[in-house]
């Protein structure tokens, strides 16, 4: 297959960790007789500074001619310490995901079994945990209109959802519900506002077309709760925008490490697969980020493409980096020495000979 692809490393360690997914990528059109060209390009702060724009036209562009794109992270503290920035590197990133319709974020979270002990939840109540979060990405509170008064006194942030960003999202989520456990919970907070009831009302609507898959509900206070009382409850979690962003970040620590949480971005005609986490300027540069989170969202590329093969195998390198204890620090107290590179190298070997015996 041939696919082209737009690298934005973006701001932070974003650089560093893809670096790690392209040459997980480069071994698996190896090995597979792909043929995947990269293009790279700027986006967020680092766009900022050399163009006064977090997403240059040259970027976009890019990204709309390609068949997928790679995104690292973006954001860097001199903006978050500054509310008067009227420029901002996430504004990058929003736009894109908006330009691209890219309406559905796709979060899967997993306990792993050798990272049981890393995470401060109880083995017990983590382990077999397999949740696939659908969170509403192009709407809501994100995208509504923002207002100031005059005298800088009161601000708002409209939260808006119309019917076909409700139904097209929950008929991918139930699409999904079907492929694994047959569950989908809805988690809103239709006790107080009036666009989560229409989520409850169209997504009930549209359960009627899956009829082999359960419909429930929460407010999203208790689903807060819920994730780290009992995460096992959970198949597809299906939700706004916000809501799920909050939501995927709590998962992540059944996990055992947000450096492990990847995602994809789909719509209509295009795909990005990102990792969730964000820019960790505090790393940046020091080969400790944890690349894991960017190579699995090369699988879910992969995934999309139907190279379900390839992915499997990208997966299974995971797994194998994770038993072998080839990880960056923030799971890996042992040998604090394994960076970023070393574990991205690991995979792409893994990848080339994935019955070395000397691998034990
Ligand atoms: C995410 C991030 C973004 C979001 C930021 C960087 C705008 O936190 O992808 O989860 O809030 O969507
Ligand atoms: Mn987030």
């Amino acid at each position: 297959m041939k696919l082209k692809i737009a690298v934005l490393p973006g701001d932070g360690i974003g650089p560093e960790v893809t670096n790690q997914a392209v040459k997980v990528l480069k071994a698996i059109a190896s090995e597979f007789d792909h043929t995947f060209s990269f293009k790279t390009a700027d986006v967020g702060a680092i766009a900022i500074d050399k163009y006064g724009d977090p997403l240059p036209d040259k970027t976009l562009d890019l990204c709309k001619s390609t068949d997928a794109i790679l995104f690292g992270s973006i954001g860097h503290p001199k903006y978050d310490n500054d509310p008067s920035a009227k420029v901002r590197p996430e504004q990058g990133l929003l736009k894109l995901r908006k330009e691209l319709g890219l309406f559905a974020n796709i979060r899967p979270v997993k306990a792993y079994k050798p990272l049981l002990d890393k995470s401060p939840l109880k083995k017990a109540i983590i382990d077999g945990t397999d949740i696939s979060i659908y969170r509403e990405l192009t709407g809501g509170i994100y995208f509504g209109k923002k207002e100031l008064s005059e005298d800088g006194n009161t601000a708002s942030d409209l939260c808006e959802y119309s019917r076909i960003e409700i139904e097209r999202i929950a008929h991918l989520a139930f699409k999904a519900a079907r492929a694994r456990k047959q569950k989908v919970t809805l988690v809103d907070k239709a006790n107080v506002l009036e666009s989560s009831r229409l989520w409850r009302k169209i997504v009930t609507e549209v359960a009627a077309d899956y009829k082999d898959v359960d419909l429930d509900f929460l407010f999203v206070d208790n689903a807060a709760m819920q994730m780290i009382l009992n995460p096992k409850q959970f198949d597809v979690i299906l939700t706004e925008n916000m809501f799920g962003d909050i939501i995927s970040d709590e998962a992540s620590v059944i996990g055992g490490s947000i450096g492990l949480l990847a995602s994809a971005s789909v719509g209509e005609t295009h795909a990005m697969f990102e990792p969730i986490h964000g820019s960790y300027p505090q790393a940046e540069g020091k080969g400790i980020a944890n690349p894991i989170a960017s190579i699995l969202s090369a699988a879910m590329l992969l995934d999309h493409f139907e190279l379900y093969n390839e992915a499997e195998l990208v997966r299974l390198a995971v797994d194998k980096s994770l038993k072998l204890k080839i990880t960056t620090p923030d799971i890996n107290s042992e040998f604090d020495s394994i960076t970023t590179s070393n574990v991205g190298d690991f995979i792409e070997d893994f990848i080339f000979n994935p019955n070395d015996s000397n691998r034990n």
